[in-house]
């Protein structure tokens, strides 16, 4: 005679079915406009720390409610700017090219939206410029556009395995300053105002990353600007190739955006970029949490 339901037989209806490569995965059978408990949110978690990037589709849910399951993982960041915020949470952005209070569709000239934009549209690890990077985003679609926009996530994790052993020991010891002005620099944006900047000072990180369970990552990304104590042109050539070689195919997936997607990624061991759509004319809305990180051991 089969056992009566438990909670725990009902985490059990969620299948986790893992991509091609063992990068990313996608979850069947939750619905976050339940409240989770414990057991799904344990299937959720494993998923996560095994495979990076966990997709979850066809979701309904409140801006109140993506904020209290993203808490089930940690402490999430705070954005201070009432017009990135949505709904009033300081804890969600708005990812999007919509004025939050005009809802038309933004203009490039808005100095902000480009820095966001642009700052967004190379590979790099969120918050990689603050002292504590995040640990992992869970960014949720409510507007998508017809075609370009998809999210690409590279896994620099695989990526760090599979480098030859003489390169993992040139670098292994290496560290990295991440400086999210330097990148705006790049682009040929204003620098922003000194009370600001202040607050966010170029940071210092080690380029090969230990996770908790024994795991090695590689962090550079956009905001990686140079390696320490070595020749700009030598610090430049290791970075473009370290990132040549994360973001090679098999160490990639590419999200394609429906409406009422929610996807989570490590960024411990993953970067990503938006990839290029019509900003000045398709609408493109999506919510963000990020979970904050834990000071390294
Ligand atoms: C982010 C981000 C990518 C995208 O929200 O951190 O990089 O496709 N977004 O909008
Ligand atoms: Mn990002």
């Amino acid at each position: 005679m089969p056992a009566p339901a438990t909670a725990h037989d009902k985490a059990d209806q969620i299948a986790v079915h893992p991509f091609e490569n063992g990068f990313g995965c996608e979850l069947a059978g939750l619905d976050l406009s339940q409240p989770l408990t414990q057991a799904r949110f344990e299937t959720w978690h494993d998923a996560f720390e095994r495979y990076s990037v966990v997709v979850i589709r066809g979701q309904h849910f409140s801006v109140a409610q993506h904020v209290a399951f993203s808490e089930w993982f940690g402490k999430l960041e705070q954005y201070e700017d009432p017009k990135d915020q949505a709904e009033g949470f300081n804890t969600i952005i708005r990812v999007s090219n919509i004025d939050k209070y005009t809802n038309a569709i933004k203009s490039l000239d808005d100095i902000g939206h480009k820095s966001f934009t642009l700052g967004t549209s190379d590979w790099h690890t969120d918050s990689s410029f603050r002292r504590i990077p995040s640990k992992a985003s869970l960014l949720f679609a409510r507007e998508v556009t017809p075609e370009g926009g998809d999210t690409a996530f590279a896994s620099t994790s695989m990526a760090w395995e599979a480098l030859p052993e003489d390169m993992q020991q040139r670098i292994e010891h290496l560290t990295v300053v991440h400086d999210f002005e330097e990148t705006r620099r790049r682009f040929g944006l204003p620098p922003r105002p000194p009370e600001i900047r202040a607050k966010l000072p170029p940071v210092t990180h080690p380029l090969v990353t230990n996770l908790p369970d024994g795991r090695r990552a590689l962090l550079i990304g956009m905001h990686a600007v140079r390696v320490e104590d070595m020749e700009p042109d030598a610090s430049r050539a290791i970075l473009d190739e370290l990132k040549a070689f994360a973001t090679q195919q098999q160490f990639v997936y590419r999200h394609k955006w429906r409406v009422g997607d929610l996807v989570m990624w490590d960024n411990r061991c993953t970067m990503h970029r938006a990839m290029p759509y019509a900003l000045e004319r398709d609408r493109r809305l999506l919510h963000r949490t990020t979970v904050a990180g834990e000071a390294a051991a």
